[in-house]
């Protein structure tokens, strides 16, 4: 567990995320945003073959992730009473919260493109959620499994700050500024989830490492 919550972790101090605000997204969709609109003409005159090769990506990326939060919802759920912090409890609550009113959103966001709302199967984000549950069984209510559960969580919220970064990029370049708002907003969510786990990491992590020590002093 040591090794699992070093400082290269992605809830260590050191980690890329605190450079994973929803404006500064690391993703290369990301990073493309900010000259999305000035390429705005040039896109106009590029064949709308290629336009459609890029709708598509968009609204299979879409169903990708409505279908990875509504996962989340169950998951969030059972990691909150899996948790032993009250701290991280109510960071798992809140998630599920604003994570049931994403999938709100995402609904509207294919409404505003003519889609029926439907989820596609995402096996990255069954693994994820699969390694959480691993994670419950393998270690006792305790600092030791909340430092695991954050991990779990971790790596979730960067799966979904890759995938809404790429969505609004997507969603910019191709006009769609409104579904570009809604990815936006959802960002900065899971830009915030994220801050909020790193937080409990510090205090959860040093005491799961003062749990061991006291069980080798035994
Ligand atoms: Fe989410
Ligand atoms: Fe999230």
């Amino acid at each position: 567990m040591k090794k699992t919550n070093g400082r290269s972790s992605s809830n260590g101090r050191s980690s890329s995320n605190g450079h994973a605000t929803s404006k500064s997204s690391s993703s290369s969709n990301g990073r493309s945003n900010g000259s999305a609109s000035s390429r705005t003409s040039s896109k106009k005159s590029s064949s709308s073959s290629s336009r459609e090769g890029l709708e598509k990506v968009m609204k299979n990326s879409l169903k990708d992730i409505y279908y990875a939060e509504k996962q989340l919802v169950r998951a969030l759920n059972k990691m909150s009473k899996a948790a032993e912090s009250e701290e991280l409890k109510n960071a798992f609550l809140n998630h599920r919260q604003e994570t049931e009113e994403q999938v709100t959103q995402l609904e509207e966001a294919f409404e505003i493109l003519g889609m029926r709302a439907a989820g596609k199967k995402c096996p990255a984000m069954d693994g994820l959620v699969e390694e959480g549950a691993e994670a419950i069984e393998e270690f006792e209510k305790g600092p030791a499994r909340d430092a695991a559960l954050i991990v779990s969580a971790q790596k979730v919220e960067h799966y979904e700050i890759a995938a809404y970064g790429s969505l609004r990029a997507f969603a910019e370049t191709l006009g769609y500024a409104d579904c570009a708002k809604i990815f936006d907003r959802i960002l900065e969510q899971e830009s915030n989830a994220d801050e909020i786990l790193n937080q409990a990491a510090q205090t959860i992590n040093q005491m799961a490492a003062e749990e061991d020590m006291a069980e080798m002093e035994a």
